[in-house]
């Protein structure tokens, strides 16, 4: 594979009150050029805090270890010229919630064109006629007018469309959508997704796509990692892993059934019994042994490692019967 992102053993720890808190724990992930890979897992898993890392949006209190290469370009550690050449222009990144990540007080249009001066230098006129046609990409009706709409005059949905068009205003290589569609409307998600899928096929741009919908997942990934307590514990081509997941986290997401998956319309996440720990220090355990109903002795004393090839899996009692083939 053409790698465009290759995250190799990144962690992420944070300074806080009650000591240091491990948010991701050597977590690596490769994206290649074009393609749409998919991080699911429960709240707390650590999705958000790798998202952040790779576009370089963390807090100070993060110390963060390992390797995020966009290209050739090493992002951990990097200085601030860096980053900001990268953000916006090789890597962009959508928020969850598209109204508290616009400013109120300008137009649509005047936010997307000082992206577009400040990171490529167009002028006045071109940036405008672009701002258009970025909000014509990412499907807003009657765009020359809504070019000097005010954030506040537009639906939720539309709002996720115009940061999704100012995410690829300078046509980044790889675009990071955590949870896009949550904080919407059912019947707006789709639409938003449509926009994902064009750009990927349009302007063939990768994708890293969180999300708790396995619908979704079915629809616009081509693989999937599955995080756990900040780790990846299971790493697939999509149809591979709703075949065949094989890690007994990813099979409770799942539901009951592995097949669960292929026919969501919409389909959620599975909810299982247990918490996912906070993690402060390395354990010499699964993280997953409490909640897990295959645990065997090891699984208490040694942590389970990612085994390689192109179905991944971190554990010591992995699931193994085949089901039926898609
Ligand atoms: N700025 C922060 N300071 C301290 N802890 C944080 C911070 N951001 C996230 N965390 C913690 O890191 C862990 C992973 O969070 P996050 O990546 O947001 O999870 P997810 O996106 O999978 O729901 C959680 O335990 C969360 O509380
Ligand atoms: S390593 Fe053991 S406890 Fe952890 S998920 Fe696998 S079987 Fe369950
Ligand atoms: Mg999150």
């Amino acid at each position: 594979m053409n790698a465009v992102l290759t995250v190799s053993d990144l962690s992420v720890t944070f300074r806080t009150e009650d000591g240091p808190l491990s948010a991701v724990d050597r977590v690596s992930l490769e994206v290649g050029d074009g393609e749409v890979l998919a991080v699911v897992g429960e709240s707390g898993c650590g999705k958000s805090v790798t998202a952040m890392s790779i576009a370089g949006l963390l807090p100070r209190t993060a110390t963060v270890g390992g390797s995020v290469r966009l290209g050739d370009t090493e992002l951990i550690g990097a200085g601030k010229r860096t980053l900001r050449s990268v953000r916006g222009r090789e890597v962009a990144y959508i928020f969850q919630e598209p109204m508290t990540s616009l400013n109120p007080v300008f137009t649509v249009g005047h936010q997307i064109t000082e992206v577009l001066r400040t990171h490529i230098g167009l002028g006045r006129q071109a940036a405008r006629a672009r701002a258009i046609e970025l909000l014509k990409l990412v499907g807003i009706p009657s765009a020359e007018r809504r070019v000097s709409d005010y954030p506040h005059q537009l639906s939720g949905g539309m709002r996720q469309r115009v940061m999704i068009a100012m995410a690829v205003a300078c046509d980044p290589k790889v675009l990071i959508a955590d949870e896009p569609t949550t904080a919407l409307d059912v019947t707006i998600q789709a639409g938003i997704l449509d926009v994902l899928r064009g750009l990927r096929e349009r302007l063939g741009t990768s994708i890293v796509l969180i999300t708790h919908d396995l619908g979704v997942v079915a629809d616009l990934a081509d693989r999937v990692a599955v995080m756990y307590a900040g780790r990846v514990v299971e790493t697939a081509e999509v149809h591979d892993l709703f075949a065949r997941p094989r890690h007994p986290y990813t099979t409770g997401l799942l539901g009951a059934s592995p097949a669960a998956g292929r026919h969501a319309g919409s389909h959620r996440l599975n909810e299982i019994p247990g918490l996912v720990p906070v993690l402060t220090e390395q354990p010499d355990a699964c993280t997953f042994a409490d909640r897990c109903d295959r645990a065997i002795d090891t699984c208490g004393s040694s942590q389970p490692q990612l085994t390689s090839g192109t179905h991944r899996v971190a554990c010591w009692n992995p699931v193994r019967e085949e089901v039926e083939a898609l």
